[in-house]
């Protein structure tokens, strides 16, 4: 008999993991040894079901999948727009809501409506770019940051940043405000458009019952 193949998950790390596992575990998919906080381990399998999860940086996720090494991978919007890779967005989770906004001190509001050549902090200088350049028309230097973004406007690095607004305690807590939305996120299950074509009838049926629980 020929062997089953594993269907394998790529997770970002944090916040997403946790309740993507929760989600699975309404379907009936579980694995136990990932919920160990304390495990090195990189890769867990559930034998019985023949799956194989593994848990990776949330921009890696999209290149674990878009190149096959993961089947489906749970990520957020704001990566998957980042990444752009050739991958198949297949479902939106709805947990991880949040959105990607311009924000800055209240006062750079006007350099926002005169298209001013002003300087934007962010980690995610693709999305920036294309909201700038492709559907603002104003130009604009874009500053690629690793972290805590809210810094730039407060120093003096940027008149504005490009980030993720959750709550809004960040930007509350360092005299800055959302100026701009550029769009919604959310978690979302990415497939590999190959894996869609040869595993098409597992990976439907995993959507379908997700579906059911969100
Ligand atoms: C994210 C984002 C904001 C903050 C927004 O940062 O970049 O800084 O969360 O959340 P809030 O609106 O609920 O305050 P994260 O904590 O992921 O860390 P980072 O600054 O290193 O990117």
């Amino acid at each position: 008999m020929e062997e089953k193949r594993y269907l394998t998950f790529a997770l970002g790390k944090g916040r997403l993991a946790k309740k993507t596992l929760e989600l699975f575990e309404k379907i009936g998919i579980t694995c136990e040894e990932m919920q160990d906080p304390d495990t090195r381990k990189l890769i867990f399998v559930n034998e019985e079901l023949g799956l194989r999860f593994f848990l990776a940086k949330g921009p890696d996720v999209p290149t674990y999948v878009e190149y096959g090494a993961a089947d489906i991978g749970v990520v957020g919007k704001d990566t998957i727009l980042e990444e752009a890779r050739n991958i198949y967005e297949v479902l939106d989770l709805g947990f991880g809501k949040c959105r990607m906004c311009i924000c800055g001190p209240a006062s750079a509001a006007e350099l926002l409506q005169h298209h001013e050549q002003i300087r934007v902090a962010t980690k995610y200088p693709r999305i920036a770019k294309d909201y700038f350049y492709n559907k603002k028309h104003q130009t604009v230097e874009i500053i690629k940051l690793n972290g805590s973004i809210e810094l730039a406007p407060i120093v003096g690095l940027s008149e504005v940043i490009c980030d993720i607004v959750e709550t809004g305690t960040t930007l509350r807590e360092n005299g800055l405000t959302v100026l701009e939305e550029v769009c919604p996120l959310s978690a979302r299950v990415v497939v590999n458009q190959v894996s869609m074509k040869m595993e098409n009838e597992r990976i439907t049926k995993l959507i379908r019952e997700l579906k059911k629980v969100i």
